[in-house]
């Protein structure tokens, strides 16, 4: 083949195509999916949010991509894993943006690292100290990773009118899990000096909970013209070295769904028809 065929042939390196012309990664054609897109990191985890749903379909799955598109009490939803961390969530985010995609809630787990909140609690956090280590090749460290102050009231009106137990918080999103959240290495293993302050220091300067992916999906969406928040659920209790669920998953899966009704309410009554 020549250099002019092969030319000719290829695809842009810059906005790759997947093999069915949707976006690479996603493998997601325009129409696939609506406006509002809920974000678990779990591919698992996009069947239990819709398990509240209707017209349940998966409509795409390409490594830690899985998307599911269905109705949530009349209101279009589908919801799309990210994976683990800052890389994956970026992908996921622009790819989403590309097909029209403008409001998106994080669903996932975290640490908490204050009395405030326990195992099962959910926090909505409204900002976030950005160690993710992806935001960085958007925009400098002064610049603030914060959710779309919509999003968060719809959040909160949704854990109100479900009953559960929450707050607000600031979270650190961490690109590591073990050594960056402050985890010993085990007996012997690598332990910095610093590794040791890192859950005091954020304590002192009152963070809520540590987690790996919101801070690139606030920046990212931002950056994009989308409107971002989240709803995570404890699943650790760093002070008390605890783990465990307590139910935390599943209400924060529903709160999002619920989330996302109020706000389709609010764009239809403000005349924004799918915006
Ligand atoms: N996710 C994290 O990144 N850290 C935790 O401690 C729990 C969930």
């Amino acid at each position: 083949m020549s250099e002019n065929e092969k030319g000719a042939n290829a695809m842009s390196a810059n906005a790759p195509k997947a093999g069915n012309e949707g976006v690479y990664h996603l493998q997601l054609k325009p129409g696939d999916v609506p406006g509002y897109v809920i974000l678990p990191g779990a591919p698992e985890r996009t069947a239990l949010i819709a398990r509240h749903w209707e017209d349940v379909c998966q409509v795409a799955s390409c490594r830690e991509f899985r998307t599911v598109s269905g109705a949530y009490k009349g209101t279009r939803l589908a919801a799309t894993s990210t994976g683990i961390g800052g890389p994956s969530s970026e992908i996921c985010i622009h790819e989403l943006n590309v097909l029209g995609v403008h409001t998106c809630i994080r669903v996932g787990t975290t640490g908490s690292i204050t009395p405030r909140f326990d195992l099962g609690d959910l926090i909505i956090p409204v900002a976030c100290v950005r160690r993710d280590g992806t935001s960085v090749s958007y925009v400098g460290p002064e610049f603030p990773a914060f959710a779309d102050t919509r999003v968060v009231m719809a959040l909160i009106q949704a854990c109100e009118n479900l009953g559960f137990r929450y707050g607000l918080g600031l979270a650190c999103t961490v690109g590591s899990f073990y050594a960056g959240q402050g985890r010993p290495l085990g007996e012997g293993g690598y332990w910095p000096s610093f590794a040791e302050n890192i859950i005091p220091d954020l304590q002192q300067a009152r963070v809520t909970n540590i987690e790996m992916e919101t801070a690139a999906q606030y920046v990212v969406g931002y950056l994009h013209g989308m409107r971002m928040g989240a709803v995570l659920s404890v699943i650790a209790n760093r002070p008390l070295d605890r783990w465990g669920d307590q139910g935390g998953e599943e209400k924060a899966c529903l709160t999002a769904c619920e989330a996302m009704k109020i706000l389709e309410k609010q764009d239809m009554a403000r005349g924004w028809n799918d915006i």
